[in-house]
Parts: C-alpha cells; structure tokens; sequence
C-alpha cells in the first residue's frame, strides 16, 4: 500500500453497559505482527517525525486527541484523532508528525511488522529524496 492515508470505522458495539470496538477480519489491509501505544505525552512536545519503507501503521486515539500531519512529499495534510472507533492507516513511504496531545490521551499503534530501524526513514531530505 503506497498511496493516501485512509480513515477507517472500526466496528463499534454499543451497549447500555458500555461500547465495545473490535478490529478483526478485513477491517485493516495488513496482518498485525506488533503493537505499542504512546501515552502520557506532554502537550507541548511532538512524535513520530519519521517514514517507513515497508510498514504500515494503523493509528487509534483510545482515548482523548491528537493531530497527525501527513506528509506524502507534495502535500501535508492535518487529522485530528479523537475517536476511539475511527482508525488512521498511514500507507508507506508517508512522513508522519503527531501533536497537541490532549491530556490523558492514548494512541495505540497497530503494525504490519516488528520494530526494525532498517524500515525507517527519519531524515526529512532523505524522504523528500526517496520520493523523486
Ligand atoms: P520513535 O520512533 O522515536 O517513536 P515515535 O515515532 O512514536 O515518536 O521511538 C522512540 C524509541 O523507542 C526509539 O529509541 C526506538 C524505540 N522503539 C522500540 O524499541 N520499539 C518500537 O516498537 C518502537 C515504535 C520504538
């Protein structure tokens, strides 16, 4: 997948006793093979910075805000997260910047693969370079 970033709705099962969200299935175009979440992020200070070759990542505020500025070399564009059914999938080769952090939020990152710095691109040049 090496294209636009999409918004996904995450099925939502809503109860008197409380909602419940399940990813499974078709929901997301990859198998996930890691997971790791961001939490307790000073408002002021910003993630991410940073593209994957290879990797995809689906991004979920579990609870409270951020924004995610998607760059694809040409074209930045803002996404607020707030929403703990509705999921972000950043495609590859997509420099990514996430911000303004509300208090007690929680972004949790599903992932096509395992950790692996070879997979990453954090020089903005460099990524301007591998767009050409
Ligand atoms: P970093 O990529 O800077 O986080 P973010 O893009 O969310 O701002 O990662 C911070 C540190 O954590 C860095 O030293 C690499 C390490 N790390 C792992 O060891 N495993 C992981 O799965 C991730 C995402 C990061």
């Amino acid at each position: 997948m090496n294209g636009e970033f999409k918004i996904i709705n995450i099925p939502k099962i809503s109860d008197p006793r409380g909602n419940l969200s399940v990813i499974e299935k078709d929901c997301i175009p990859f198998g996930i093979k890691r997971v790791y979440y961001l939490y307790d992020v000073p408002s002021d200070s910003y993630r991410g910075g940073h593209a994957h070759k290879e990797q995809l990542e689906f991004l979920i505020a579990l609870s409270g805000s951020f924004e995610v500025i998607l760059d694809n070399g040409k074209y930045k564009e803002k996404v607020m997260l707030n929403k703990p059914n509705k999921g972000l999938l950043i495609p590859t080769r997509m420099w990514r910047e996430l911000e303004n952090f509300s208090s007690g939020a929680v972004c949790l990152v599903l992932a096509s693969d395992v950790y692996d710095e070879v997979d990453y691109i954090r020089d903005y040049d460099e990524f301007l370079e591998s767009k050409r």
